[in-house]
């Protein structure tokens, strides 16, 4: 996607050692972008203070990252925000969060405006309470004209939920006799997926230190660079973003294939 090079450089000006964007290949920004959202939780409670402090903190860091990816032109945002595990958690924790989506996705309403960003969710919004749904709806409505960054939030998101929904979307389809089963392919899956029409993602920034997927993207994923740093989220920041994409270009992708070298 196209960028504004004077807004890119003013909003990474006075980079740290090493940093700057004179490292960065303006012609291989990964066209998505995903990131596991990890470490709210411990970024609080190692300063003592509440877990919902650390929610608060990583809605902070979001509108940083959004606006950081628009500067960079990427196309593609998409962000873990719930998966369908994280009903588990204390009814406390999961009604503050739900509180908290819909109050974010009011608040930033304006930048995603201004920065011409479209929303899309996925996952099962449905199922979640009502004025958080609505809210969703409304927001993804303003936002359905604009032709900018995709901002794609995975809110009651599991991967095996969507893979399923999917199966289940297409058997519908030959049930119905539109579909002769050996028209079922890789194409016809993705386009069942919450996915359907977005590229896969390039880059998945994992934040926190965790080395695992945790049900997020499981197919779309196939071949993406991943990039994990111990940074709780509340913590990441341009910089941060800007290290993840510098490591994913110095990488070679071969796709299974052979070095071009
Ligand atoms: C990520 O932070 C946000 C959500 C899963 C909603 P966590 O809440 O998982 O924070 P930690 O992993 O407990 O530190
Ligand atoms: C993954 O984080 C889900 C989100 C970031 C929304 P979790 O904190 O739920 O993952 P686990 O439980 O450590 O695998
Ligand atoms: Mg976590």
């Amino acid at each position: 996607m196209r960028y504004n090079e004077t807004k890119l450089a003013a909003y990474f000006a006075d980079a740290p050692e090493g940093l700057g964007l004179e490292y960065l290949d303006m012609a291989r920004i990964p066209r998505h972008i995903s990131c596991i959202m990890d470490g709210n939780g411990r970024w609080a409670t190692s300063r003592g203070m509440q877990r919902a402090e650390g929610h608060k903190a990583g809605i902070v860091a979001l509108r940083e990252i959004i606006t950081a990816c628009v500067r960079l032109g990427v196309d593609v945002l998409s962000a873990y925000a719930f998966s369908t595990e994280n009903w588990n958690r204390p009814q406390r924790e999961v009604d503050l969060l739900m509180h908290l989506f819909a109050k974010t996705f009011i608040d930033e309403l304006p930048l995603l405006k201004r920065e011409n960003v479209r929303v899309v969710f996925l996952g099962d919004i449905g199922a979640l309470p009502e004025r958080t749904r609505k809210v969703f709806e409304y927001g993804m409505a303003e936002c359905e004209a604009h032709t900018g960054m995709v901002l794609a939030l995975a809110v009651n998101y599991g991967g095996r939920a969507e893979i399923a929904r999917a199966a289940r979307r297409i058997a519908e389809l030959v049930r119905a006799g539109e579909l002769e089963p050996d028209r079922v392919d890789e194409d016809l899956v993705a386009a069942n997926l919450y996915t359907a029409g977005l590229p896969d993602p390039e880059l998945v920034i994992r934040t926190s230190g965790e080395l695992r997927v945790s049900n997020y993207l499981l197919w779309q994923i196939a071949y993406a660079e991943f990039y994990i740093t111990d940074t709780y989220w509340p913590d990441f920041d341009r910089w941060g973003l800007l290290d993840a994409i510098l490591s994913f270009q110095g990488r070679e992708r071969r796709f299974g294939g052979l070095t071009s070298k």
